[in-house]
């Protein structure tokens, strides 16, 4: 899935980190399809867990430092992607590798990142000077 401006937040440095999380698993499905992936998985769901939190951490913080109304409902929406990122990580450390678990994933992180952003996010637009 690629970014586009309907993901546009006003915030540089926020829009730069969305777009290396589209990247992230916009790779990692083209590898899926060519049927590789498995070797890269755990990088591919470790990136993903701390590159992600990393990213939450300095998004909220542009949400409460402009008193940005849906800052609350943005953590919430974080903490949920955080665990389902997490039970993946935690269901593969003790299962190994399942293509269609990975397919799986990487659907819901698509889904996450288009509903999220464009839904959530994008209120920064509406805060930053
Ligand atoms: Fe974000
Ligand atoms: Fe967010």
């Amino acid at each position: 899935m690629k970014w586009t401006e309907a993901y546009a937040t006003g915030n540089e440095q926020v829009d730069e980190q969305h777009k290396t999380l589209f990247l992230a698993s916009e790779h990692y499905r083209e590898a899926l399809e060519a049927g590789h992936g498995e070797g890269g998985y755990d990088l591919f769901v470790e990136f993903l867990s701390s590159y992600a939190k990393i990213h939450f951490s300095f998004e909220e913080e542009c949400m409460l430092a402009r008193h940005c109304p849906i800052a609350n409902q943005n953590k919430q929406e974080h903490c949920a992607f955080a665990k389902l990122i997490d039970k993946e990580v935690a269901r593969f450390h003790r299962d190994g590798f399942d293509r269609r678990m990975a397919f799986v994933l990487v659907d819901k992180i698509d889904h996450w990142l288009d509903s999220h952003i464009a839904r959530v996010d994008v209120q920064l637009k509406s805060v930053t000077p």
